[in-house]
């Protein structure tokens, strides 16, 4: 069976993703305007991004632009990559110091040519880190990232360069955006909303699923470990039975 890969502690999880949701709210309900909201959510990244590398979580994945991010109003749009731009200009060399890789997953095709340039240069730039890797989705879809891979595998398979007959989960999973990386063992949704909202569909199989009401940009160091806290309580049995049931037989 393809069990998901868990390396390192059991009780930390190797890959946590993240659907970093109530930046609106949050601002509306100071009344400030929602690019307040997404600012203020960008400083709540950073500090997650700093306490995944204390907590030893290996992968992090923030769901920073989704493919249905671009039905947004123009002006939101335009001030969310104003924003990545940023966080990509400012971020990089402080993620660099600290050992992080970056890596992008999505349509990149679709982004400004400046930002998919600073995207580039962040992830030449930390190819080699190996203390935590630090995962945006931007223009990301879930559905997407299966088509994508399916159709790379038939072309490979019309090119003879892979044999239809070999490919199972593994196989399949490596030619998925986050091919190189394990799956999610944790998913946290913040803002009440309780859907994966096509974020990793095919990755996300076995995680286990945290939701909770604090607004993206409230959402502290703590809240992280509160999360880490209530999955490390979890008993992961991937559709087998737990241990204590195969140790009592
Ligand atoms: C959802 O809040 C959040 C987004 C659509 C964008 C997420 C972006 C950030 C947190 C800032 C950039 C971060 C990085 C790491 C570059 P919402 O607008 O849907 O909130 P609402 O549901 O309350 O309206």
């Amino acid at each position: 069976m393809n069990a998901p890969q868990n390396t390192g502690n059991e009780n930390i999880p190797a890959h946590v993703a993240i659907i970093m949701d109530g930046n609106g709210r949050w601002a509306t309900a100071r009344g400030l305007s929602r690019t307040e909201g997404h600012r203020k959510g960008a400083e709540a990244a950073r500090h997650v991004v700093e306490a995944a590398g204390e907590l030893g979580i290996r992968y992090l994945t923030l769901f920073a632009f989704s493919s249905e991010n671009w039905n947004r109003p123009a002006d939101e749009v335009n001030d969310l990559m104003n924003l990545l731009r940023y966080y990509l200009k400012k971020e990089t060399a402080e993620l660099h110091k600290n050992g992080a890789r970056i890596k992008v997953i999505g349509d990149r095709s679709a982004l400004p040519i400046d930002i998919v340039k600073l995207i580039e240069n962040a992830e030449n730039l930390t190819r080699d880190n190996a203390k935590i890797t630090v995962v945006l989705a931007l223009n990301y879809g879930g559905r997407q990232d299966i088509i994508f891979a399916a159709k790379e595998l038939a072309r490979q398979v019309r090119a003879d360069e892979t044999d239809l007959a070999t490919v199972n989960e593994n196989s399949f999973s490596r030619y998925m955006m986050t091919g190189d990386i394990p799956d999610p063992d944790l998913m946290i949704r913040t803002s009440g909303e309780s859907r994966i909202s096509n974020f990793l569909l095919w990755q996300m199989a076995y995680a286990e699923l945290y939701f909770t009401d604090t607004l993206w940009p409230d959402f502290s160091k703590k809240d992280l470990k509160d999360a880490v806290a209530h999955f490390s309580g979890r008993d992961r049995r991937f559709g087998g039975l737990s241990q204590s049931h195969e140790i009592q037989g």
